[in-house]
């Protein structure tokens, strides 16, 4: 480390991560970049509402993490001017926990809900009634004298964002009037959201370097910014500040994201299937226990972008590595592994 001040970056613009984290993240649809579809029919469904004078239907986004589930909440608030209560599927322990919440909404008002599909039973039987008729039943007292109470709650949103649609209740899931599925984000939208992070980071940016970046980013805007950062940092410390092409391949070759964005539990996952199981078919809490790795973890953040890239597939048998796989790691494919992974039948 170098104790000469820093010719490149203000102290001023010194801040933690987390503050930059909201900065950057876009206040208003016009804003974010990508998820056009998405935006198209999300934008229709705001103006519509507001038309009517009316809270928004209840709206839920499924789809990997990273892509900017709770990003478009906000937006969905800002842009409706009422009030956002963020919350998680998992830190709503009892039902008494999420009475208190819906009582202290007000009309309008928009409930985030992240990991939705973890809430508990009871809760979610509290949920129904309060998202279909804006109702909460509680009951009163205890014993032979307990009485059911129905308080009426004012018309607010449920926005309920999920990495696992497939683990919703079939009735949590019919509460929601508009359901959206994000995809992994285009070259193109990667590059510019790489861009515009660079901007409100303050620090040059070539084209090539963003595309760089955007290129192992693995269509997903938290990563994207999470290199951009770290490539800032080699920039800074190594070079001359800016974010070149040159610095851009150096620094994310150093922190070993290979040119197609996989990064070491990728490998790992990739590697376990082709060399410790013959490339498949296993079990994914096999695969997990083999590395030492959470089977969630490697559902929700690793699977999705294997699957994309064509290096997985998901069989009733289990996880098989595809040839693809085999050439990405340099591993060659044997006949035993063709005829076991039954890619060939
Ligand atoms: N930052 C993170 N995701 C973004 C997006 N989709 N558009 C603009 N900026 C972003």
């Amino acid at each position: 480390m170098s104790d000469k001040p820093n010719r490149h970056i203000a102290p001023q613009k010194k801040r933690e991560d987390v503050n930059l984290d909201n900065a950057i993240r876009p206040q208003r649809l016009s804003t974010y970049i990508g998820q056009d579809k998405l935006k198209a029919n999300l934008e229709i469904l705001i103006e519509a509402a507001q038309a009517r004078g009316e809270a928004l239907d209840h709206v839920l986004f499924h789809g990997p993490p990273g892509l900017g589930k709770t990003t478009l909440a906000h937006i969905v608030a800002n842009e409706m001017t009422v009030n956002i209560r963020i919350t998680a599927g998992p830190a709503i322990e009892r039902a008494g926990d999420l009475a208190a919440i819906l009582t202290n909404l007000r009309a309008g008002d928009i409930l985030f809900i992240d990991e939705i599909h973890r809430l508990g039973r009871a809760v979610e039987e509290i949920l129904y009634p309060a998202m279909e008729d804006f109702v909460l039943d509680i009951i009163v007292g205890k014993g032979p004298g307990a009485k059911n109470v129905r308080l009426k709650l004012p018309k607010f949103t449920v926005i309920g964002a999920t990495t696992r649609l497939a683990l919703l209740t079939a009735p949590l899931r019919a509460r929601f009037g508009a359901l959206y599925r994000m995809d992994f984000y285009d070259q193109e939208a990667m590059e510019a959201i790489v861009t515009r992070g660079a901007g409100i980071l303050d620090v040059p940016i070539e084209p090539i370097g963003a595309a760089e970046i955007a290129r192992r980013s693995r269509g997903t805007p938290r990563v994207g910014l999470r290199l951009l950062r770290r490539v800032r940092d080699y920039a800074q410390v190594r070079a001359e500040g800016e974010i070149t092409e040159k610095t851009a391949v150096s620094a994310l070759d150093l922190l070993e994201i290979d040119h197609l964005g996989l990064d070491d539990l990728d490998r790992r996952v990739l590697s376990a299937i082709i060399d410790k199981f013959g490339g498949g078919p296993v079990g994914l809490d096999t695969i997990g226990a083999s590395i030492s790795e959470e089977s969630d973890t490697i559902m929700d953040v690793v699977e999705p972008y294997l699957l994309q890239l064509g290096f997985l597939e998901r069989t009733s048998r289990g996880r098989i590595a595809t040839p693809h796989a085999y050439a990405h790691l340099g591993r060659a494919m044997g006949e035993k592994e063709i005829k076991q992974s039954g890619l060939f039948e």
